[in-house]
């Protein structure tokens, strides 16, 4: 996989060139000649969009969705040929994936988010992205959506599936958050036979289903979702993860069972096209 930060730069430097532009649009001449105005109810205050003022979200969904934001980029091209990949690998083209990795920050979210837009792409297949980091999910906050209610709240039973799934621009794309849990209770919740449930409702309802998870390597929850994808997509960060980590992660998803159908090879110097293994 490319570098999202390289695509990320050219598309603010794209929308700064475009607001600076708008901005330097002068006033319409004939705007100096009017009459006086005749005086106009208050507009009705909108309200106010989160993140309004952030630099890195812009029109939405985060510029590191690239393969949204720069659909004809290099590096959204890579995430449809690991689209291509993933979809030869099972007959009906229907998979349900944790999306994992070793460490921290290895590019789980973003591979989870781009992958789901280009498989959103072919309109007669549905997918579902559920944000199953209960500890740091942030899915909802790349695509400028509150985080709630959301797995948490399925897992409690506080919600039910209807309540939580979130529509997003794409009308065969939908999202459910993580929602909000103390850390002393994530244990308990991805305990519950309900997670079973959820995701089997989820596999029948849509063609995709993407588990985003916490990585491997720090805490058990993923080992434990997986009990009911039972396939995963590793996530690599590359000239950072350790080939240690990587044997450490790929072991504990074999101790629990789950089967890793690729590697994602992220954070590259160089895109290489063929980033995708089939793990043997
Ligand atoms: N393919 C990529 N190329 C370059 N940078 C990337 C790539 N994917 C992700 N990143 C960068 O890595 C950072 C972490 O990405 P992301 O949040 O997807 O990782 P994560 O594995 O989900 O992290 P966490 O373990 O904290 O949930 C992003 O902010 C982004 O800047
Ligand atoms: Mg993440």
């Amino acid at each position: 996989m490319g570098n999202v930060s390289d695509a990320m730069k050219k598309h603010q430097a794209e929308q700064a060139a475009k607001a600076a532009s708008e901005r330097s649009e002068p006033a319409p001449a004939a705007a100096a000649a009017q009459p006086e105005p005749t005086p106009q109810p208050e507009p009705t205050p909108q309200p106010q969009r989160p993140h309004r003022h952030s630099p890195v979200i812009l029109n939405g969904y985060s510029p590191k969705l690239v393969a949204h934001h720069q659909r004809g980029s290099r590096l959204a091209e890579e995430y449809r040929e690991l689209r291509t990949s993933l979809l030869a690998q099972y007959k009906d083209e229907r998979f349900c994936l944790l999306v994992t990795s070793a460490d921290r920050g290895e590019g789980k979210t973003l591979t989870c988010l781009n992958l789901a837009i280009v498989l959103a792409e072919r309109r007669e297949f549905r997918t579902a992205i559920v944000d199953c980091d209960l500890r740091k999910g942030n899915v909802a906050s790349l695509l400028q959506s509150e985080n709630g209610p959301g797995m948490a709240d399925l897992l409690r039973g506080t919600a039910a599936l209807d309540d939580v799934l979130q529509p997003t621009s794409y009308p065969n794309l939908v999202v459910v958050p993580s929602g909000q849990a103390e850390t002393e209770e994530i244990g308990e919740l991805l305990g519950k036979q309900e997670l079973e449930e959820i995701v089997g409702q989820l596999r029948r309802d849509f063609d995709h289903v993407l588990l985003d998870t916490p990585p491997l390597n720090e805490v058990s929850d993923a080992r434990v979702i997986g009990r009911t994808a039972r396939e995963a997509l590793v996530v690599v960060r590359m000239y950072k993860t350790h080939r240690e980590s990587v044997d450490e992660a790929l072991r504990l998803l074999h101790s629990a069972n789950v089967k890793p159908v690729g590697l994602v090879l992220t954070h590259q110097r160089y895109p290489i096209p063929s980033y995708l293994y089939r793990y043997s």
